[in-house]
C-alpha cells in the first residue's frame, strides 16, 4: 500500500528506523531507535546486512516487530534483505527520500545488495509498505532529481501520462502505475518485465561509467529506442521524439562491445550470449530477446 503525507519521525517512536549518514544529519533522524548506514551505493554489501540484522537482535526485535526504511534505494535495497531474512521476515515500511525511489525502488518489493562487483546480484522479496513525503525533494541535488527524472521518462515512454512541472503529481503517477503492475505480477514473472524498459543497456552503462541509476536508465532507453526501431518496433516519430528529449536532457554516454559484455552478470542475460530487453514502443514494452553480435551491429 502505498500512503502520502509528511514524514514525522516521531510516529516511528516504537519502530526501528534506518537510513543514511546524509539524512541523519539532514533530518536529525537520531536516537536509541535509530541506526544510520553509509550512504549511496556502499551500503548495499553483506556486511551491512548482517550488522544490520545484529543491530534488530541487540534492539530485541521480534517476529511482530516492524522496520522503517528512510532513504533513497540504497537504504531501501538493504534495509529490506535484512527485514526479508531476520526471523524469516518482519513488516518494513519504506519512506523514500529521493526522487528515484519515490517513483521506483521503494515501490514493488524489490531488495538487493551488491556481491564482488556484481550490482543486485543478491536479493530477495518483501512485501513491504511506502510512505511517500515529496517535502524530502527540497533538499535533493540537481544530480539525484535527475537521475529520477531517468525513471519517470521510462514511465512516459510507457504511456504514464504527467506533467513534469507538477512533481507531486508526477511521483503519484509513476509511483501507482508501479504499484499496480507489481500488484498483478509480484514475483516478476511476466508483466513486471515493462519495468526493465532501458535497463539491459542501462545497467551496462551503471557499471561501466559509474554513473547514477537512473541516467544510466535514460541513456539505456535512447539505445534501447535505437534497437528497437532496428527492429521495426516502433517508428521514426517515436523514436525521434524520445531519443531527441533525452538527449536533450542527459549526457549520453558511448556504447561499445565491451560494454555490453558487462550484461553478462545481468539477470537479464538468458544463455551467456544472449541478454533480454523489454524494448519502448509505441505499444508499451516489448521483450525480446538478441544475441551480443545483434545488439552490437545496431549499437556500436
Ligand atoms: N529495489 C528496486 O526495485 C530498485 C529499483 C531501482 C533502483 N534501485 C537501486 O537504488 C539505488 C539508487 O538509489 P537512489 O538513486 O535513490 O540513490 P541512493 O539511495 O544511492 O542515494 C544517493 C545519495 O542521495 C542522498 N540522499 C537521499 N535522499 C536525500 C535527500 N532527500 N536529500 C539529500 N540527499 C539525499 C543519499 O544520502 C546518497 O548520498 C541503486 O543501488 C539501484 O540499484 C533499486
Amino acid at each position: 500500500m502505498i500512503t502520502y503525507g509528511k514524514f514525522d519521525k516521531a510516529s516511528f517512536v516504537h519502530n526501528l528506523i534506518v537510513t543514511d549518514e546524509n539524512l541523519q544529519r539532514l533530518y536529525g533522524i537520531v536516537g536509541g531507535n535509530v541506526y544510520a548506514l553509509p550512504c549511496g551505493e556502499q551500503a548495499k554489501s553483506f556486511a551491512n546486512a548482517e550488522a544490520l540484522c545484529r543491530w534488530f537482535l541487540a534492539k530485541g526485535l521480534t517476529r511482530n516487530g516492524h522496520v522503517v526504511a528512510v532513504g533513497g534505494g540504497s537504504v531501501g535495497d538493504v534495509t529490506g534483505f535484512a527485514a526479508s531474512i531476520f526471523m524469516r521476515g518482519v513488516d518494513l515500511t519504506i519512506v523514500p527520500t529521493t526522487l528515484l525511489a519515490m517513483v521506483d525502488s521503494g515501490i514493488g518489493g524489490k531488495t538487493a545488495i551488491n556481491l564482488d562487483g556484481v550490482k543486485n546480484v543478491v536479493g530477495s522479496f518483501v512485501h513491504a509498505d511506502t510512505f511517500i513525503d515529496v517535502g524530502f525533494l527540497h533538499t535533493l541535488d540537481d544530480e539525484q532529481m535527475l537521475s529520477g527524472m531517468g525513471e519517470i521518462t521510462k514511465y512516459r515512454m510507457l504511456g504514464v501520462d504527467v506533467d513534469v512541472a507538477d512533481i507531486g503529481g508526477t511521483v503519484r503517477a509513476c509511483a501507482e502505475y508501479k504499484q499496480k503492475l507489481c500488484e498483478m505480477d509480484f514475483y516478476d514473472k511476466g508483466l513486471r518485465h515493462a519495468l526493465n524498459c532501458g535497463h539491459t543497456i542501462g545497467h551496462a552503462l551503471e557499471i561501466a561509467c559509474d554513473i547514477p541509476h537512473g541516467v544510466a536508465v535514460a541513456d539505456g532507453l535512447y539505445y534501447e529506442c535505437e534497437i528497437a526501431h532496428a527492429l521495426g518496433l516502433c517508428g521514426d516519430e517515436y523514436r525521434a521524439r524520445w531519443q531527441n528529449e533525452i538527449k536533450f536532457h542527459f549526457p549520453l554516454y558511448k556504447v561499445t562491445l565491451s560494454l555490453l559484455k558487462a550484461v553478462k552478470y545481468d539477470k537479464k542475460n538468458v544463455d551467456g550470449n544472449t541478454i533480454g530487453f523489454a524494448l519502448p514502443t509505441e505499444n508499451g514494452a516489448k521483450n525480446v530477446n538478441l544475441t551480443f553480435d545483434e545488439v552490437a551491429e545496431i549499437l556500436c
